[in-house]
């Protein structure tokens, strides 16, 4: 399973160049199949997701270069609309590839996605959409079988701003017939990205990052290749940085990021005392005592303060005198973290989706698991500021999500290695 052993009370300072991201780079590679010819993706971060989806690509028949951060897709080959159930259920993303595949073959058969254990993660909104495309799906032995003769544009209203719901339709409505309307979808960064991608590749996507998206339906034969297209920061490794740093009291600036993706963040790191200041493509925060509890900090789809970001600023919260108070509004069941920083000497109540949690002069090192990417970023934090040594076994689920953690906390003075 490997591990992470960390000795804390290291004070981080120094500078780190932000990742690509993972969220973004997930569903522009799946876009590719779209496409029949070239594409070339600059910043795509060396993950373990990363690797999964290409080997789903390779499977469906894309020939794939991969050199460092760099990825080149000849999608030209891909023949096949059935994604292995071994790959599917390695990755709860690789269900976008249900648009992406209908609209190049019209037809597509995955099994249902696994995923982080973070709640049921359900598809319905995905499938619903789909059928208003003139979709036919049969769900049987775990697997949905899809077909649509003609996929056809649709007006679409979202029950919830779904990212991977609004991802797997704006791919469906690139080659339908027609245009698609999709109303109330998500609006993260990472759904501008691909828009501009696919419009870079031929397709006409308008509206993302607004309420209401607008895709009118292409031939084939109008996309092109992609000489070259550069995946936006990943937001999400910037504020998990950003965090490691408060937490040990420290002062650090990261390199390539979006200042604008990261105001969510930033916001409510300001509100807890850090000193923030933003450049043109760097940010500086230094963290000294004293430092503030935060009465309310509740997750929300963007612009609001991301999900993904939760469990590191819980592991931060627990060193800051006073009592936050801190909801889980996206996902059923994001709190398995608690129990482990609790074991590390933390002071967390839990009720419901709701997180109390009361500030202590210390943590001690221990034991401890990580149950999915987020929360595994979240026990590393902790152990920064921990006294003495902790263990935080499952570092496959940080490999997923997080391109070299320990190199990059380490070159910021943290005591960090990994145990394969
Ligand atoms: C994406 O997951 C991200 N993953 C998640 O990041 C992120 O936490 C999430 O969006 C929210 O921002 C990728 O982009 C690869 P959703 P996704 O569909 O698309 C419910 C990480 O750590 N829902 O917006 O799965 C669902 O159960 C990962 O990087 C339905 O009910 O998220 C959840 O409660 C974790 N029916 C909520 O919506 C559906 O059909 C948000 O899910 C779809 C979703």
């Amino acid at each position: 399973m490997g591990a992470y052993h960390i000795i804390g009370g290291n004070i981080l300072s120094g500078e780190i160049k932000v990742q690509g991201s993972k969220n973004s780079s997930l569903p522009i590679l799946a876009a590719t199949v779209l496409n029949p010819y070239k594409s070339t993706i600059y910043d795509v971060p060396d993950i373990k997701d990363i690797s999964i989806m290409i080997d789903i690509l390779r499977f469906l028949g894309a020939k794939i270069s991969r050199k460092a951060n760099t990825i080149v897709i000849d999608s030209s080959n891909i023949k096949t609309w059935e994604v292995p159930e071994y790959l599917m259920r390695k990755m709860r993303s690789s269900i976008i590839l249900m648009g992406a595949l209908l609209g190049r073959f019209g037809e597509v058969r995955v099994s249902y996605p696994g995923g982080c254990e973070i709640g049921p993660r359900p598809i319905d909104l995905h499938l619903k959409g789909l059928a208003q495309m003139g979709v036919n799906l049969q769900e049987r032995h775990g697997f949905i079988f899809a077909e649509a003769k003609n996929l056809m544009g649709a007006d679409i209203h979202f029950d919830f701003p779904s990212v991977g719901a609004t991802e797997n339709l704006m791919l469906a409505g690139v080659l339908a017939k027609g245009d698609t309307i999709l109303r109330n979808v998500a609006k993260e960064p990472e759904i501008v990205d691909l828009q501009n991608f696919l419009n870079k590749m031929g397709a006409d996507v308008k509206g993302a990052g607004t309420d209401t998206i607008k895709i009118r339906g292409c031939n084939i034969r109008d996309l092109n290749v992609v000489e070259d297209y550069t995946v936006i920061p990943d937001r999400i490794a910037a504020g998990t940085y950003l965090v490691a740093a408060a937490i040990t009291r420290g002062d650090v600036i990261l390199k390539n990021v979006v200042m604008e993706h990261m105001e969510p963040i930033l916001a409510k790191l300001r509100e807890t005392g850090c000193k923030i200041s933003c450049h043109d493509d760097f940010i500086q925060l230094s963290a000294q005592n004293p430092l503030y509890s935060l009465d309310s900090l509740r997750t929300l789809p963007y612009p609001g303060f991301p999900t993904d970001m939760q469990a590191p600023m819980m592991a931060f919260l627990t060193t800051v005198d006073g009592t936050s108070i801190l909801t889980e509004t996206v996902f059923e069941n994001r709190f398995k973290h608690a129990e482990e920083l609790k074991r590390m000497g933390a002071n967390i109540t839990i009720n419901g989706n709701t997180a109390i949690i009361k500030g202590v002069k210390k943590l001690t090192g221990a034991k401890v698991e990580a149950n999915d990417l987020r929360a595994g970023a979240a026990l590393i934090i902790a152990a920064l500021a921990a006294e003495g040594k902790t263990c935080v076994e499952g570092s496959t689920h940080v490999e997923r999500g997080y391109e070299n953690i320990e190199g990059n906390l380490s070159r910021l003075g943290a005591k960090i290695v990994k145990i394969d």
